[in-house]
């Protein structure tokens, strides 16, 4: 059961890229799941850094990439980010998109856009992608899959019926520029396209060990999520099986990425979300800025029962917590431990009315960690906000990242993956 899957267990932006390309060096192959170009991941190695939306984060890495059945991918930003990272030295030729990913075409985007103009004050602040239309059509059965890619006949005709549709509720689209648009893509979009659910089996039955890259965050999940401020995928563990085409037997860890502190972007519930100048200092700390968008992120401290709910949603096996790094300086430190407000409600209510965070204060260790490479390195008070989560969240902390370069990061015993250092 070679398969690891690697979730968001907060609002997004953990770290997942950075795990993932950490863990890429111990793995044959990494399969993105579900989301699209709203995901923005970061990768360090040395000076440089790489930001990947839709191509799997171990691509640096320079291994097999996935783009799953569970994707919605604009061909237009498909190729532009291949052409980036390749000027950028990465080996994009071992990149495969499946043919049975839906597309975003111009039109889902200027729905998209068109969409948050209408809630006016309620806007969920989407990243503009166009990743809910595009979802919907899939829904609908009024979308076109990457697959179709290969006779651009059939899709100017699916494209004609949709403009139509869409003409009929008042969006007039250029059905001309968007076909052409499609055929001067696909060509470059084709010798990456393919039946990546034979693969993956095949890489699985030659007992290959494969990545499974979650997008977004738990508390960002469709159904599981602070709804209806969330996007428009499954970004919980589950939907890794559906979101690749492979079964729950396929699967022997779930590793978790938790930021050390909390944040989101976009609009929606955030119970221990810090206002003024306590804000201000994580986000200056931790450069929370939107790889996406540029958008600041919201910041605050972590929250425990969140994470709880998220650790048995996703049947977390590990988690990595990443960024702890960014807490150096601090004093004292405020972990939310308590709900005060308790309902019956699920998660995702209790939230939205907010439920009284009550927290508990850990001393700061105040000084640099950057450096540590062994748990033994880090400070006292940093192993004790660490033993903290893990004793209230039930799951071990196998991974502690200290910044964002490949190699700041303390691996634990009992470890699932366990990548050989490389040469220095
Ligand atoms: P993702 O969407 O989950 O892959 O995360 P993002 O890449 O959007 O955001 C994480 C940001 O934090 C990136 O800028 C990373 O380079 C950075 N980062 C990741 N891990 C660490 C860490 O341990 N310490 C610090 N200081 N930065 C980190
Ligand atoms: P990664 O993979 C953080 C948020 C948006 C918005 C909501 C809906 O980098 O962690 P959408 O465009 O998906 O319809 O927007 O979801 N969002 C993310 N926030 N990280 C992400 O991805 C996100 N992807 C979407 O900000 O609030
Ligand atoms: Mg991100």
């Amino acid at each position: 059961m070679p398969v690891t899957i690697v979730v968001g267990a907060q609002w997004g932006d953990e770290g997942k890229g950075r795990i993932v390309d950490f863990l890429a060096a111990a793995s044959d192959a990494v399969a993105r799941f579900g989301g699209g170009a709203n995901a923005g991941h970061t990768v360090r190695v040395g000076v440089d850094t790489y930001k990947l939306s839709i191509v799997p984060s171990g691509a640096v890495a320079g291994k097999d990439c996935i783009i799953g059945p569970g994707t919605v991918v604009s061909p237009r930003q498909f190729v532009s980010e291949i052409e980036t990272l390749r000027v950028a030295g990465v080996d994009t030729s071992r990149v495969w998109l499946s043919d049975l990913a839906h597309l975003i075409l111009p039109y889902h985007i200027e729905l998209d856009r068109r969409a948050e103009e209408n809630r006016g004050s309620r806007a969920l602040g989407t990243t503009g992608k166009g990743i809910g239309p595009a979802y919907v059509d899939r829904a609908d059965r009024t979308g076109l899959r990457a697959g179709d890619l290969r006779d651009v006949a059939r899709c100017a005709s699916i494209i004609g019926q949709r403009c139509a549709q869409l003409a009929a509720s008042g969006l007039e689209i250029d059905l001309f520029a968007e076909v052409s648009a499609l055929e001067s893509l696909a060509p470059k979009v084709l010798p990456h396209v393919r039946d990546t659910v034979a693969m993956l089996w095949q890489l699985l039955n030659d007992g290959k060990r494969v990545l499974a890259e979650g997008a977004q965050g738990t508390l960002l999940d469709v159904n599981f999520g602070s709804y209806p401020h969330v996007t428009s995928s499954v970004t919980v563990a589950g939907g890794a099986c559906a979101g690749l085409g492979i079964g729950p037997k396929d699967i022997d860890n779930v590793l978790g990425v938790v930021k050390a502190y909390q944040t989101r972007v976009g609009a929606g519930p955030f119970p221990t979300e810090l206002s003024g100048a306590a804000g201000e200092r994580l986000r200056e700390l931790g450069s929370e800025f939107g790889v996406v968008t540029g958008r600041p992120r919201r910041c605050g401290w972590l929250d425990l029962p969140a994470l709880r709910y998220a650790a048995r949603l996703n049947g977390l096996t590990h988690i990595a917590l990443t960024k702890l790094d960014v807490l150096d300086s601090f004093d004292e430190l405020r972990v939310c431990n308590d709900y005060l407000r308790r309902t019956d409600e699920s998660m995702p209510f209790a939230m939205a009315e907010d439920p009284h965070p009550a927290y508990a204060e850990l001393a700061g260790w105040r000084q640099p960690i950057g450096a540590a490479r062994g748990w033994e390195d880090l400070p006292e008070n940093a192993r004790a906000y660490i033993e903290f989560i893990e004793a209230y969240v039930g799951v071990p902390v196998s991974y502690v990242s200290v910044g964002p370069e490949r190699s700041q990061i303390v691996v634990r015993s009992g470890a699932p993956i366990v990548p050989i250092p490389a040469a220095a």
